[in-house]
């Protein structure tokens, strides 16, 4: 696989000068459900040094990328000139962003671009032929560029239009330094990491993660389980879980993952005690031991004791990856089991990943300081699982 800067190099330094760069970018951003403002510009900012680069090389530089997942003729609020407002903010280059990803207004609004401008393409799944991995879409953003590099981590596990087709019709396709940079954080994680391995699952769904939990019982030595989809772990051992938040459906798949891991020697680690509380709008929780749970209360967070044995694992660990809250991170009474893996993260001597997401945003919440603790937080929460689970993602697969 090429890289942006193998690209560069080619025809004396000179091979980017002057020509049409379509930059596939995640700019897939959260936005405020209310004041459509945007949450986190993270996926927007390590964007930043392939766009730079390819402005000094002297590209016209052309980005596209998705955002949401718009019905069909539903595109209110799903436009992305927000995300354009904030690059200029971000780059200092103008950015112009044409009513349409095809046709004649994005092909004007290239033709006319000078030095220090950018178009950056309207959502492409206003076209459902994005999502189709439509060859006509995919040649019909072709005619708008010479050279393409995907920089879109966060996409690269979908086989859609701009991520698969249109790379490889192009003669000259790459990859950009974030999605490099990512390729590269996950190989440590996926090849041969460095033991003790320590994997810490949360989030709502045991049937989300179940090929990533088979994936990382052949490769860690320790397997945290946290989150509402510890729940289902907890009542297959018999628990009586009261109002949590449980798979019923998935109880026999939660025995066997445990008989796995026993099989395979690999220690899990399932909490010990949890915060509960009556309903998910609670603004309090209390302490119970995790076989303890009172009627007509739910699972909400990870107890302190739990906190102290995760804190413990990862103490010992040399490399750490992280997908999934350990609790209803949004609400200050249930952060804490979140934000203290977070922390511990942060301040261990292991190779950490955080996979993206929500745990990517629980990160955020705990401050700067963490943020700068972790090794590597990736911006594709999807993309990083697949990765984990083994799986050829179409997107790097069009780059070779
Ligand atoms: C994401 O947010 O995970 C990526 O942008 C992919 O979006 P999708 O799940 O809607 O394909």
């Amino acid at each position: 696989m090429k890289t942006i800067e193998d690209l560069a190099k080619e025809d004396e330094g000179r091979f980017l000068s002057g020509k049409r760069l379509f930059i596939r970018v995640d700019f897939n951003v959260p936005l405020d459900k209310k004041t459509k403002a945007i949450t986190d510009d993270a996926r927007i900012r390590e964007a930043l040094p392939t766009i730079t680069f390819a402005m000094q090389q002297g590209a016209k530089v052309i980005l596209a990328s998705h955002m949401g997942r718009p019905k069909p003729g539903k595109t209110e609020g799903l436009g992305l000139e927000v995300c354009g407002a904030r690059l200029a903010e971000l780059s200092g280059f103008e950015v112009h962003v044409p009513e349409d990803c095809i046709g004649d207004a994005p092909k004007k609004v290239i033709q006319d671009l000078r030095a220090g401008q950018i178009c950056l393409l309207e959502n492409l799944r206003f076209h459902p032929e994005e999502e189709a991995n439509d060859e006509g879409f995919a040649r019909a953003l072709s005619e708008l560029c010479e050279v393409y590099v995907d920089d879109a981590f966060g996409a690269v596990h979908r086989a859609h239009a701009s991520v698969h087709a249109l790379p490889l019709m192009m003669k000259h396709r790459a990859a950009g330094f974030l999605l490099e940079k990512e390729l590269r954080a996950l190989a440590r994680v996926v090849d041969n990491p460095e033991k003790p391995f320590v994997a810490v699952l949360g989030g709502a769904k045991v049937s989300d993660k179940i090929e990533v939990v088979e994936a990382l019982l052949n490769k860690c030595d320790v397997l945290v389980i946290g989150g509402a989809m510890a729940n289902t772990f907890l009542a297959a051992q018999g628990k009586k879980m009261q109002k949590s938040l449980i798979e019923e459906d998935k109880l026999p798949l939660a025995r066997t993952i445990m008989q796995k891991a026993l099989d395979k020697k690999v220690k899990l680690v399932m909490p010990v005690d949890v915060i509960v509380a009556d309903s998910l709008e609670a603004t309090t929780g209390e302490v119970v031991s995790a076989g303890a749970v009172p009627e007509g209360t739910m699972a909400l967070d990870i107890g302190p004791k739990t906190v102290e044995l995760i804190n413990a694992e990862l103490q010992k660990a040399k490399t750490v990856f992280w997908n999934g809250p350990m609790g209803l991170f949004e609400t200050k009474a249930f952060e804490n089991g979140t934000l203290e893996v977070a922390r511990t993260m942060a301040k261990i001597a292991a190779f950490t990943v955080v996979g993206g997401g929500d745990s990517a945003a629980a990160v955020k919440l705990a401050g700067k300081e963490v943020v700068d603790g972790i090794d590597h937080i990736s911006t594709g929460g999807g993309a990083s699982l697949e990765l984990i689970e083994g799986q050829k993602l179409p997107g790097v697969v069009a780059l070779g």
